[in-house]
């Protein structure tokens, strides 16, 4: 199973990466916008590419960087542009018709897409359909509002796993660290996770009293 960071913050990306364990960073606008200071509409652009550079110059695997535009012409625009940055790029796309219209092309073009904000098997389908190298069903999102994430992604899982279905699937939406050992189960190819889970996921209370007391009863 791949492990992607879930964040733009390049201090975050910089401390998970020294830990060896990650394949990738996914980034999306409200991340983007929690790290950028730039309110200026015409530098904000700049400042989200120099970002994404930043961590493609970190991490050695895909990066996703999402559009902002609704119709195809200007997200395929706007992917062009993002994909010049570094060969690991990953164009983000929201899950909508002119996204399938944007992820037919960039696949003839060799421009892997990620399709983003996906709630049902349906729209996973037909991200792959279109040609997306990635789709990133959303579970947390899911529980938020009193569904079980977790079926999603079982049933993206068994419908790829039954037609034999090459994109990948990126877990996202990861509210804690038990998703990202149920994704695992379930057969999901990524989890990205957020550094604070990441955090979690490392740490067990059971591990800090055994060390304390090997340490202790060395010294004594
Ligand atoms: C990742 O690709 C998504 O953008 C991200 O996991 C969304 O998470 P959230 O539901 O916590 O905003």
């Amino acid at each position: 199973m791949k492990l992607f960071i879930d964040t733009a913050n390049i201090d975050e990306i910089k401390k998970a990466s020294e830990l060896g364990i990650i394949d990738g960073v996914t980034t999306n606008p409200t991340l983007i916008s929690k790290v950028s200071k730039i309110s200026k509409d015409t530098d904000k652009k700049s400042d989200f590419k120099d970002i994404i550079k930043k961590i493609c110059d970190i991490i050695d695997g895909p990066i996703s960087a999402e559009v902002i535009s609704l119709d195809s012409e200007t997200m395929i625009r706007e992917a062009i542009e993002l994909a010049q940055i570094h060969k690991n790029i990953v164009i983000k796309i929201p899950m909508c018709s002119q996204g399938l219209k944007a992820v037919k092309y960039l696949k003839t073009k060799n421009i892997k897409t990620n399709v983003t904000l996906i709630f049902s098997a349906q729209q996973a389908l037909l991200a792959s359909k279109a040609g997306a190298s990635y789709v990133s069903p959303f579970l947390g999102r899911l529980d938020d509002i009193g569904q079980t994430g977790l079926i999603l992604i079982k049933d993206i899982v068994d419908l790829f796993l039954a037609q034999n279905i090459k994109t990948e699937i990126i877990c996202a939406s990861i509210r804690n660290p038990i998703h990202v050992i149920d994704c695992g189960k379930l057969g999901a190819h990524i989890a990205t996770v957020p550094y604070n889970i990441l955090n979690q996921m490392i740490e067990h209370p059971m591990t800090s009293i055994g060390i304390d007391k090997f340490l202790k009863d060395w010294n004594n």
